[in-house]
């Protein structure tokens, strides 16, 4: 009896072993899919996150809302005043306690065949790294409907919206042929077809700051939560030596 349950206990760690490498590998294959870029989001850099707010607002609004996100918890965050906040940032039937909504909810789905999905924990559930990524990788593909297609989003059905600040471009032919090989280091995975109004590293930085308003919004008590944590720690810290001076004190006598 014993050496047969050993045995199949063996056979049943082995089997575990291997569907946890599987399961691990295509993690790595379906994070590395569309040629990811290498980022790291910053939302406790403000003025960033204040451009991105704009940004966002101007930009990707129109179609995605922001649920979890109020507008005066925007102001509180970024040291935004009311005025400016309503001023640039809110439409102008939206009130300060306001979530932030889509503009034209209801045509959107009609259009695109999908109805473009809440942003505000997108960066947490995609990773600000995927995020970036698709905002720069957008590429001009004909047998889309809107005749654009990405790689990081294979038959995305948003439409680029930012063509004018980055330009047209399309896949490198390397690229194309190897499938979705060839992002990485040396060429670049797409080739410039025609300018837009920012350089590629304006652009860039244009998406940095959509993206770390976005990193924001996913968690916007991230920066106080950081602040306290360390309040917290030199508090302790205080009471420790403090207590340790108490404990000299109450010793002093006895030896
Ligand atoms: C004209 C409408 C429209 C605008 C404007 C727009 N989007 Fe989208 N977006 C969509 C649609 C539709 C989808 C769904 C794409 C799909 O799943 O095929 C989408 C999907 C996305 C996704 C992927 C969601 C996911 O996890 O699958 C992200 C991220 C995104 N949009 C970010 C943005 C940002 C940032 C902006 C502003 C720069 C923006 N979008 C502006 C329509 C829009």
């Amino acid at each position: 009896m014993k050496p047969l349950m050993n045995a199949s206990l063996t056979r049943f760690a082995r089997a575990a072993v291997v569907a946890a490498g599987v399961i691990v590998a295509n993690l790595a294959a379906a994070n590395s899919g569309g040629n990811l870029l290498p980022f790291t989001a910053d939302s406790g850099n403000v003025a960033s996150v204040q451009r991105g707010a704009r940004n966002f607002m101007a930009y990707c609004s129109g179609c995605h809302g922001m649920k979890y996100l109020r507008y005066n918890r925007i102001g509180q965050d970024l040291n935004i005043p009311d005025d400016v906040l309503k001023k640039n940032l809110m439409f102008t039937s939206d009130k300060l306690g306001d979530q932030i909504k889509v503009a034209m909810p209801a045509a959107s789905e009609q259009w695109f065949g999908r109805v473009p999905p809440d942003l505000s924990l997108e960066t947490r559930a995609r990773g600000a790294d995927w995020v970036y990524s698709y905002l720069l990788s957008f590429y001009l593909d004909e047998t889309r409907p809107l005749g654009v297609n990405n790689t990081v989003l294979a038959g995305a059905s948003m439409p680029h919206v930012l063509w004018e600040l980055q330009g047209w471009q399309k896949k490198a032919e390397h690229a194309a042929e190897g499938g979705h090989g060839g992002g990485h280091g040396g060429g670049s995975a797409f080739e410039q077809v025609t300018a837009g109004s920012l350089k590629p590293s304006e652009y860039e930085a244009f998406v940095t700051d959509i993206v770390n308003f976005m990193d924001y919004a996913a968690e916007p008590g991230k920066q106080a939560r950081i602040s306290l944590g360390l309040k917290v720690m030199l508090y302790l810290f205080g009471l420790l030596v403090l207590t340790y001076l108490l404990k000299k004190e109450f010793w002093r006598d006895v030896h």
